[in-house]
């Protein structure tokens, strides 16, 4: 039985990186797909790659940050395959200068630019999913957060700002549309995704994650603690979202996880010290703390 079987599928920034990549795997999962994205010439690509193997999908534009173009494509999706069942809110773009401008320097366009796609434009897919949902008894929304919005990336202040908001904006909402039977989750990528991110909105897709694209791999090298005989991909990514968008996470909604980050996380923790907890006399002055 295939995972998504049937499910209505609306994706935004379906046209590269990890958007494509999932709108591929959900596909050939059984989803009936609709490949959104603001750069018209990347769709039909996906769309064809999609049918070309089989499966259902149907191209539509959306620019995120336009709250009539996402209300078109719920709209379209609806027309098309009678309900929506899935919303993968994925568009999001990287800051100018990649982590180059000093906070103090970052002008107010930018923070506009930046978290109108990534914070205005999760919100809006969010608001008109669930518009959609509520009619037909639920669905599953799933966002891609990213691991600024968990850790410290140096450079990118206002990308973690709205990432980190997006985390805010899936707890709040698996409150306010629980009772109409929709879950909201987030994944959190680091490795393994999307070359693309970084380049020009025109360039060439080029479907690899940076450690695909950086030729041969060597795990000794990796900066993650997991090492593993091949490189994090694009598919590391796009296999928890397949998992949050179907019934295998039933019950799961208003979290916020890593994908794909080979144990990083693992290593962000409280600094004890050596032989805590067998040492007599730390656990006499704990006492002491907790009286
Ligand atoms: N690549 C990374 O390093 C990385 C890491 C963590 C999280 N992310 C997040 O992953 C998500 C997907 O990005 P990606 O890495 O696949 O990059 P990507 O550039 O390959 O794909 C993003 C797609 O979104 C589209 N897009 C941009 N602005 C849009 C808008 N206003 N409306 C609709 N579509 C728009 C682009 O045209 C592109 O096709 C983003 O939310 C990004 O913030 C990326």
């Amino acid at each position: 039985m295939n995972r998504l079987q049937d499910k209505s599928m609306l994706i935004t920034g379906a046209g590269s990186g990890l958007g494509r990549e999932v709108a591929l795997l959900a596909a050939a999962e059984g989803a009936r797909v609709v490949v959104t994205d603001k750069v018209e010439a990347r769709i039909q690509p996906v769309v064809d790659a999609i049918t070309a193997a089989g499966g259902q999908a149907t191209g539509f534009r959306v620019d995120v940050t336009d709250e009539s173009q996402v209300e078109a494509g719920v709209a379209h999706t609806v027309a098309t395959f009678g309900r929506l069942d899935v919303a993968f809110a994925n568009a999001g773009v990287t800051v100018p200068g990649q982590g180059t401008v000093p906070l103090e320097d970052t002008t107010l366009e930018s923070w506009n630019e930046v978290n109108g796609v990534n914070l205005v434009g999760v919100f809006l897919t969010i608001k008109h999913a669930a518009r959609a949902m509520k009619t037909t008894g639920g669905g599953s929304i799933v966002v891609t957060s990213s691991a600024a919005s968990l850790v410290s990336y140096p450079g990118f202040g206002i990308y973690a700002a709205g990432k980190a908001g997006v985390n805010g904006l899936v707890r709040a909402a698996a409150f306010d549309l629980g009772k109409y039977g929709i879950r909201t989750n987030a994944v959190c990528p680091t490795h393994g995704m999307s070359v693309n991110f970084g380049l020009d909105p025109e360039a060439p897709v080029v479907g690899q994650s940076y450690e695909e694209a950086a030729g041969d791999w060597d795990p000794t090298h990796a900066v993650m603690p997991l090492r593993l005989p091949f490189p994090p991909s694009l598919r590391h990514n796009a296999w928890p979202v397949i998992f949050l968008a179907s019934d295998e996470s039933q019950y799961m909604s208003g979290t916020s996880f890593a994908t794909a980050d080979g144990g990083q996380h693992a290593r962000v923790s409280i600094p004890f010290p050596e032989n805590w907890g067998l040492d007599q006399q730390a656990e006499a002055s704990l006492a002491d703390v907790v009286d």
